[in-house]
């Protein structure tokens, strides 16, 4: 059995391990910035960065991407997450951070019609109310203005061990429901058309959607200390420490076999060459990316 180190999972949401880690969400949000580019830089205003996370994205890649006289707040479930990111990248001028929870159902009334733009990275894959999520997107937003979003839509590896181990006995009381840990539109047929259909339901005009295929190439060891990072995986502190050893033991082990058997399909042959370690092959996943409008009525 794959057993890792007990120091890679010390840094359950820890928005400053997760920094170091972050390079893959970079240059994932550095790629739609610039394919946006043109569209975002005649954007001024109030922005919005929802599920910011520690905030480094938000004020190196996001808020430089927009013209000059943009201001940004960065919001997130987490408020550690928050509070990390007022400390070290909040500037009172152009950029603070507030908590928020994307799906709530009781948006506060200082959100509402404020915004001219709204981003979105790595973040609504977390929201299985994902309308609730997109009609809060569509209140916040002053008629006429856009979002752009990237969520992971799917990512078997991932989201299929999670799921397995939400409904592990051992598991499944400090997890809750099997549905969280679960992208909305992972076991979708048709993610990229139900997405579009969904967003125009709600009132957006869709100017694009697309369904992407991304490599992550960070060894499992280093992409199981990226994920436990972040608020999904808080119910981890609630486990006594032998059965959380238990449950990140299983959890890698899971996600390295289904990771194995995808990368043989790829590649076409079903052994690994000799000098490729399981934990080391890259696995594949598919974003969604979308730029919408609310309308203007
Ligand atoms: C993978 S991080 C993404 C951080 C950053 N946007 C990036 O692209 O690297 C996902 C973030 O979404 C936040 N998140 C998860 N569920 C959320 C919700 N319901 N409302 C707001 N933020 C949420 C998490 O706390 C986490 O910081």
């Amino acid at each position: 059995m794959l057993v890792l180190p007990e120091r890679y999972y010390k840094i359950m949401v820890n928005p400053e391990q997760y920094v170091s880690l972050d390079n893959m969400s970079k240059r994932n949000v550095s790629h739609i910035i610039n394919e946006f580019a043109k569209d975002l830089k005649n954007i001024s205003g109030k922005c919005m960065d929802v599920g910011c996370g520690p905030g480094d994205i938000t004020r190196d890649i996001l808020l430089s991407a927009l013209n000059s006289k943009a201001t940004m707040i960065g919001t997130d479930i987490m408020e550690n997450m928050i509070e990390y990111a007022n400390k070290t990248y909040g500037d009172k001028e152009r950029l603070e951070f507030e908590v928020l929870d994307i799906q709530t159902k009781n948006l506060p009334e200082k959100y509402i019609s404020e915004f001219d733009h709204i981003f979105s990275f790595h973040a609504l894959q977390w929201c299985s109310d994902i309308r609730q999520t997109f009609e809060n997107i569509y209140c916040m937003l002053r008629p006429g203005k856009t979002m752009l979003i990237l969520s992971v839509a799917q990512y078997a590896a991932f989201f299929e061990s999670l799921e397995s181990m939400a409904q592990d006995i051992r598991y499944a009381s400090y997890m809750g429901d099997k549905k969280k840990y679960v992208g909305p539109f992972h076991y979708s047929a048709r993610p990229r058309e139900d997405l579009k259909e969904l967003l125009e339901d709600i009132g957006f005009q869709v100017h694009h959607c697309s369904h992407r295929e991304i490599s992550n190439c960070m060894s499992t060891e280093k992409f199981m200390s990226f994920v436990t990072a972040q608020y999904t995986f808080a119910f981890l502190d609630k486990m006594p420490h032998n059965l959380r050893e238990e449950f990140k033991n299983e959890f890698t082990r899971m996600y390295t076999e289904i990771n194995v058997k995808e990368y043989r399909d790829r590649q076409g042959y079903s052994k690994l060459h000799d000098e490729e370690k399981e934990t080391d092959i890259s696995s594949a996943f598919f974003i969604l990316v979308a730029y919408a409008q609310k309308n203007v009525s």
